[in-house]
């Protein structure tokens, strides 16, 4: 059985499985790391948003085997700092209590700070387009606060 080793918050990690199984079920099911979901396992709904070296993915449609040692993979177990202080974002969540069955959340929490940090390192705020970008489907229509908690985490950040 091939061996595949990654970062996974801040830790490395190992494990044993074939070269296709898609990282999101190595995650979850060998790692015990739920927080990214399943929704689709095609790249479309975004419930299993996480970061691949600090830029959001969806590990529901990449191949343990394209992950390479150096990566550093970051799920939402792991976006708070170590002394487990909750990050901007989180806080905003809970500030601006977005969370209706919660499933979407994680991911659209991972989308939302890796979509701050990239317009931050070009020099910028978000902008409508940025908004429009994230696709993360929310069942539950949370929409409106999502984007609320989202400015407002952006100050902190
Ligand atoms: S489960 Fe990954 S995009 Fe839907
Ligand atoms: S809060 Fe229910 S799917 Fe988004």
């Amino acid at each position: 059985m091939p061996h595949h080793t990654f970062t996974l918050n801040g830790k490395q990690v190992s494990v044993d499985t074939e070269d296709n199984v898609r990282l999101l079920w190595v995650l979850r099911d060998l790692l015990g790391v739920t927080g990214p979901k399943y929704g689709c396992g095609l790249n479309v709904c975004k419930a299993c948003t996480s970061h691949i070296n600090g830029k959001a993915f969806n590990p529901c449609s990449v191949p343990v085997s394209d992950i390479k040692a150096g990566d550093e993979i970051t799920t939402i177990e792991g976006l708070a700092d170590d002394s487990g202080q909750l990050h901007p974002m989180q806080e905003a969540w809970l500030e601006h209590d977005v969370a209706q069955c919660g499933y979407c959340q994680p991911g659209q929490i991972m989308a939302a700070v890796a979509k701050v940090k990239a317009a931050k390192a070009e020099g910028r705020e978000l902008t409508d387009a940025d908004f429009d970008d994230i696709r993360n489907i929310c069942r539950c229509g949370t929409y409106f606060r999502i984007r609320e908690a989202i400015k407002s985490a952006e100050a902190k950040m």
